[in-house]
């Protein structure tokens, strides 16, 4: 009787640790970066890691945990007003958006990442509403080489600044990375979905293979040179 007691005792805890939030909703986010950059350094692709929503710093340590698993020196970059989502713009309305949501401040921040062991040195942090910060940035102090855009930010206009930015940054074998992309509402399709779906229609240059879906929210995929032989990439926005 004791023994049945005690089984079912550990199930129970078991079953509450695994299903506890933080675990269920760091978990899918932390495979997910340990196998693209397992994928990265397995197949030779270097470049950094730049972040467009870096709010409470959970998906920067994870990625840079999986940087230092994989030994493949990268730099990582961070994109936030940190401030919170900015105001709406048309096409961005959805019941979780709210403006101020959202908020880290910067000096939180940095106390985050050094809690986290990410050196102060292997981060740059570009702070500021995307349509200002990154039109805005200085040419010599901008990332030049990607291997990983992960996205987000959570609005339709803040993912359209995004991509725009990355547009003259895509190179083949990196991959991209929407942390919203199955976030849709009664009334409209995922923002970041929708901005990519017009983004990759506009290319002729490149493809998007789909990679991996993460969680109940992410997807994922990797930028391929059109004009390479290769089997027939599944349209993005099938
Ligand atoms: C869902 S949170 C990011 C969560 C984060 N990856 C983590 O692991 O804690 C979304 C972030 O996107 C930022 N964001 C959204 N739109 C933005 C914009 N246009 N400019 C700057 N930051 C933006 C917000 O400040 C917010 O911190």
């Amino acid at each position: 009787m004791l023994q049945i007691r005690i089984k079912v005792w550990c199930y129970r805890a078991a079953m509450r640790l695994f299903w506890a939030p933080s675990i269920r909703e760091l978990a899918p986010r932390a495979f997910f970066l340990d196998a693209a950059f397992r994928v990265l350094a397995f197949n030779g692709i270097g470049g950094d890691y730049l972040e467009f929503g870096s709010h409470g710093g959970r998906t920067f340590s994870l990625a840079h945990q999986s940087i230092t698993r994989y030994k493949y020196a990268r730099h990582l970059w961070s994109f936030d007003s940190f401030e919170g989502l900015p105001k709406s713009r048309p096409g961005d309305e959805h019941p979780q958006w709210v403006q101020r949501s959202m908020a880290t401040g910067l000096d939180e921040f940095h106390a985050i990442c050094r809690a986290s062991g990410v050196p102060r040195g292997q981060y740059s942090v570009i702070a500021g509403y995307y349509e200002q910060s990154l039109a805005g940035m200085d040419p010599a102090a901008q990332p030049v080489d990607v291997a990983l855009a992960y996205i987000d930010c959570d609005l339709l206009s803040s993912t359209r600044d995004v991509l725009r930015f990355l547009s003259p940054r895509l190179k083949h074998g990196m991959i991209l990375a929407f942390d919203d992309y199955f976030r849709w509402s009664s009334e409209s399709v995922s923002g970041e979905r929708q901005a990519f779906v017009e983004f990759s229609e506009g290319m002729s240059d490149w493809r998007f293979l789909p990679y991996k879906s993460f969680g109940w929210h992410g997807m994922s995929f990797v930028v391929e040179r059109a004009n390479l032989n290769a089997t027939t990439a599944t349209p993005a926005n099938s």
